[in-house]
C-alpha cells in the first residue's frame, strides 16, 4: 500500500489530488485543436443523437448527483428536456416509455446492480437509444448500452467517490455541448470558448487543491458536531448534496444537502448554534438570492462556512467564515466547487479517526440489490 499511496495518507486523498490529471485524460479526445463531435460517444452516436428529443439519466449515489448537474446543462445548452432518476426507483416505477429518449446510465464501476437493471428495464420497454458514462471499459453497463463514453479517472479505491465524479461531470459537459452543437445551438466561436475553458479545467482544479491547508483549519469545528447542513442553488444544489454525502459517508456526521431556496420550507427549523451550515457560493445569477438565504441562516445563530467564488463578496461578517475559490468558467463552476467539499469531508474524517477509505457498512461497488 505504501507504494500505491505514493506519499498520501489515504487513497481518498490521493484520488482527490489526482483530479487534474483524471480530468485532463478524460478530455484527451478534445485536446489540441480537436472539435466537438458525436464520435466522442461512439461510431453510432451521430445517428442516435439525431433520433432523440429528450434525455433520461439513471444512476445511484455520487453518479446520481453527477446526473443532476448534467440535467441543468442538457436543458440550458442543448435545449433537451431532461429527467434524472435514482436507478433503484426507476426500475420499479410505472413510468411512460418514450422511444425518442436518450437513456444515459452513469456509473463509475459499471457494475452497480440497480443501474444495470434500470438500463435493462428501459431497453425492455423499447428505449433503445442508450449511452453509458462509465469508468470501467469492459463493465456490464458499457456492454449493455449502445453508446459509451469512458471516463479516464483510473482505478478509484476509496469508497467515497471523488475523481470519478469530476470526470463524470466532464463527460456530461462534453455531452451537453456536443448535443448543443448537433442541434445548431452552439455557434463556432462559442464552441471554441467552451473548449478552451474545458482545456484549462485541469489547471483550475490544481489551484483549488491548493486550498487544502485552509480547509484543514475548518475540520476541527465540524468533528465536534452531530449535524451539518449544506446549501447551494442551481448546478450547485447537487454539489451541496454531494458535499453532504461525502461528509456522512466518511465522518458519520449527519449531513443534509438542500437547495437554499427551500430553507423556509423545513430545514430552517433545525438551524441553531449547534448546526454548522456549509454553502457554495459561485458568482452566478443566483448569488444575490443565495446571500439572502445565508442571512436567514445567520439570523438564527448558525455558523456559516462558505466556499465563495472569487469576487462573490461573501464573508467578512461575524460568524461567516469564507474560503475564496479561484474563478474559472461559469458552466464548469460545479466541477471546481465540489473539490473543497471533498477535502472538508476528508479532513473531518481524519480528525475523527474513522476508516476513510473503507467506511463502515458501505461498499465500493454495490453489485447486489
Ligand atoms: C456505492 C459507492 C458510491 C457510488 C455508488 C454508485 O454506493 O460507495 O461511491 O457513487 O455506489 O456506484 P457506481 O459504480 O454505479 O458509480
Amino acid at each position: 500500500d505504501a507504494v500505491q499511496l505514493a506519499g498520501y495518507r489515504h487513497y481518498m486523498q490521493k484520488e482527490i489530488f489526482e483530479q487534474p490529471e483524471a480530468v485532463a485524460d478524460t478530455l484527451e479526445a478534445v485536446a489540441g485543436g480537436a472539435r466537438l463531435t458525436p464520435a466522442l460517444f461512439g461510431p453510432e452516436a451521430e445517428k442516435t443523437f439525431a433520433a432523440i428529443d429528450r434525455v433520461l439519466i439513471l444512476g445511484c449515489g455520487t453518479s446520481f448527483h453527477a446526473g443532476m448537474v448534467g440535467r441543468y446543462w442538457l436543458e440550458e445548452y442543448a435545449g433537451l428536456p431532461t429527467t434524472v432518476e435514482i436507478a433503484s426507483e426507476y426500475r420499479y416505477r410505472v413510468s411512460v416509455p418514450d422511444a425518442k429518449t436518450l437513456v444515459v446510465a452513469i456509473s463509475q464501476s459499471g457494475e452497480t446492480a440497480d443501474t444495470l437493471a434500470a438500463l435493462r428495464h428501459a431497453q425492455g420497454r423499447g428505449m433503445t437509444q442508450t449511452l453509458a458514462i462509465c469508468n470501467v471499459p469492459e463493465s456490464a453497463i458499457v456492454r449493455t448500452a449502445r453508446l459509451a463514453f469512458l471516463t479516464r479517472a483510473g482505478p478509484e479505491i476509496g469508497v467515497a467517490s471523488t475523481k470519478a465524479f469530476t470526470t463524470q461531470l466532464t463527460a456530461l459537459a462534453l455531452l451537453a455541448l456536443t448535443l448543443a452543437k448537433q442541434r445548431g445551438r452552439l455557434p463556432e466561436a462559442v464552441e471554441a470558448n467552451r473548449l478552451d475553458a474545458l482545456r484549462r479545467l485541469p489547471a483550475a482544479l490544481g489551484r483549488v487543491l491548493q486550498l487544502e491547508p485552509q480547509i484543514e483549519q475548518w475540520a476541527q469545528r465540524f468533528a465536534e458536531r452531530q449535524h451539518a447542513l449544506f446549501l447551494g442553488r442551481g448546478t450547485h444544489w447537487p454539489i451541496a448534496l454531494e458535499g453532504a454525502l461525502k461528509l456522512k459517508e466518511i465522518s458519520y456526521i449527519h449531513a443534509e444537502g438542500y437547495p437554499a431556496g427551500e430553507l423556509k420550507h423545513g430545514p430552517l427549523a433545525l438551524v441553531d448554534r449547534e448546526m454548522p451550515v456549509v454553502a457554495v457560493a459561485p458568482r452566478d445569477d443566483l448569488l444575490e438570492k443565495l446571500k439572502s438565504n445565508l442571512q436567514e441562516v445567520r439570523a438564527r445563530g448558525a455558523e456559516l462556512f462558505v466556499f465563495a467564488e472569487d469576487g462573490s463578496g461573501v464573508g467578512g461578517e461575524e460568524g461567516v467564515h469564507a474560503i475564496v475559490v479561484p474563478s474559472h468558467d461559469a458552466m464548469l463552476a460545479p466541477i471546481l466547487h465540489v473539490v473543497p467539499l471533498q477535502l472538508l469531508a476528508y479532513h473531518v474524517a481524519l480528525v475523527k479517526g474513522t476508516d476513510v477509505d473503507k467506511p463502515r457498512n458501505l461498499a465500493k461497488s454495490v453489485t447486489v440489490e
